[in-house]
C-alpha cells in the first residue's frame, strides 16, 4: 500500500515542564489535573489553527498507552465523548508506535524493512518494521531509559527538568573526551539496553570529583556523559542492523532532539550506506500529529473502522 504524507494542519503542544520542574520530575497527580484543565482549550486551539470545525472531523485518534494512567484516562474520556456525540470512528493508538510513525510524517516513502530506534523519557527500544503498521520489538531497556538517565543526572546536579535539553545546552562547549565511561553492555549481548549502570558510574564520577553545577568542569562532564549515551544507543543500532539488514533507519522519541545523538546516528548511517531519517525536533517530543498519523494509516487500511467506546488505557 502506498501512503501519501498527511498534511499537518495544526499540532498544538502544551508543555507541562514548568509545572513539574520544581519537583525535578513528573508528578502524576499534577499531570492529570493539568490534563483536565487543558484538554478542551488545546483541542479548541488545534481546530482554530487548523481552520476547521468539529463537523469536519472524520476520525478521532487517542493515545491508549503506555504512559501515566491518569493523563491517559483524561484524553481517552474526552475523545470518546467527541466520537460518541459526532458518531465518528475512534482509534486507540500505542504511544510508542506513534513516535515511530512521526518519522513517516515528513518522509512517507521510507523504504522497508526499517530499523527504528525509539528513545524517550520512559522508553528505549529497537523495532523492526517490515511493512506499514507492523512493529517487531528487537530489544528494550531492562532498567532506566536513556532519557530517564539524563533526567536523573540533571536532577542530581540540580540542573532542572527535563534533563536532556539542559545537559545538551550546558555541555555544548564541553570536551566529550574529558571523562571516560565504559560502554554498558547486557551480559547476554542481546539487543536489550541497560542504562542504570551508566547512571551509577556517572553519579560516582560526580561524587569522586566533587562536581557541582558551579564547577568549571561541568560542561566537560555533561558532554562526556551525553557522548557515551549517544554512542551506546548507536552501537545498539549497529548490532541490530547487522542482524536484520534493514534498508532504512529511523530515530525518534524526545531524546532524538539531541544534536549529538542525531549526529552519531547519521554518521553511522553514512558508514553503513543506509538511508536515515530523524523527525524535526517538534515531532520528536510527544505531540498529537504522530498519534493522528497512526490512526490515518489504520483508517486507510480499514475505512470501516467504528467508534470503539470500550477502549481502555494502559500504563505499560
Ligand atoms: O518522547 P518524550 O517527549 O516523552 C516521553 O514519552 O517520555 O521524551 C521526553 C524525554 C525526556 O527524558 C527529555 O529529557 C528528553 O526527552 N529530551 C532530550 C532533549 N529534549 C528532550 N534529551 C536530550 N537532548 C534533548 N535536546
Ligand atoms: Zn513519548
Amino acid at each position: 500500500m502506498q501512503f501519501v504524507a498527511p498534511e499537518v494542519l495544526s499540532n498544538i503542544v502544551l508543555s507541562q515542564d514548568e509545572v513539574h520542574a520544581p519537583y525535578g520530575g513528573v508528578v502524576p497527580e499534577l499531570a492529570s489535573r493539568q490534563h483536565i484543565k487543558s484538554v478542551a482549550p488545546v483541542v479548541g486551539e488545534a481546530l482554530e489553527r487548523g481552520g476547521v470545525g468539529l463537523e469536519a472531523v472524520d476520525l478521532y485518534a487517542v493515545t491508549q498507552g503506555p504512559g501515566l494512567i491518569g493523563s491517559l484516562l483524561v484524553g481517552l474520556s474526552f475523545a470518546k465523548g467527541l466520537a460518541y456525540y459526532h458518531k465518528k470512528p475512534l482509534v486507540g493508538v500505542d504511544h510508542l508506535e506513534a513516535h515511530l510513525e512521526a518519522c513517516f510524517l515528513e518522509n512517507p516513502g521510507i523504504a522497508y524493512p526499517v530499523l527504528g530506534l525509539l528513545v524517550s523519557g520512559g522508553h528505549t527500544a529497537l523495532y523492526q518494521m517490515d511493512e506499514p503498521l507492523s512493529y517487531r520489538l528487537l530489544g528494550k531497556t531492562r532498567d532506566d531509559a536513556a532519557g530517564e538517565a539524563l533526567d536523573k543526572i540533571a536532577k542530581f546536579l540540580g540542573l532542572g527538568y527535563p534533563g536532556g535539553p539542559v545537559i545538551e545546552k550546558l555541555g555544548k562547549t564541553g570536551d566529550a573526551k574529558a571523562f571516560r565511561f565504559a560502554m554498558p553492555r547486557t551480559k547476554d549481548r542481546s539487543l536489550d539496553f541497560s542504562f542504570s549502570g551508566l547512571k551509577t558510574a556517572a553519579l560516582k564520577v560526580i561524587r569522586e570529583n566533587g562536581l557541582t553545577k558551579e564547577d568549571g568542569r561541568l560542561a566537560d562532564f555533561l558532554a562526556s556523559f551525553e557522548e557515551i549515551v549517544a554512542r551506546t544507543l548507536v552501537e545498539h543500532v549497529r548490532a541490530a542492523a547487522d542482524q536484520v539488514q534493514p534498508r532504512s533507519l529511523v530515530l525518534c522519541g524526545g531524546v532524538a532532539r539531541n544534536t549529538r545523538l542525531r549526529t552519531r546516528f547519521q554518521e553511522f548511517a553514512r558508514q553503513a550506506g543506509l538511508d536515515a531519517y530523524v523527525p524535526s525536533p517538534k515531532l520528536c517530543t510527544d505531540n498529537a500529529a504522530m498519534v493522528g498519523a497512526v490512526a490515518l494509516k489504520r483508517f486507510a487500511r480499514d475505512p470501516g473502522l467504528a467508534a470503539d467506546l470500550d477502549l481502555d488505557a494502559f500504563a505499560r
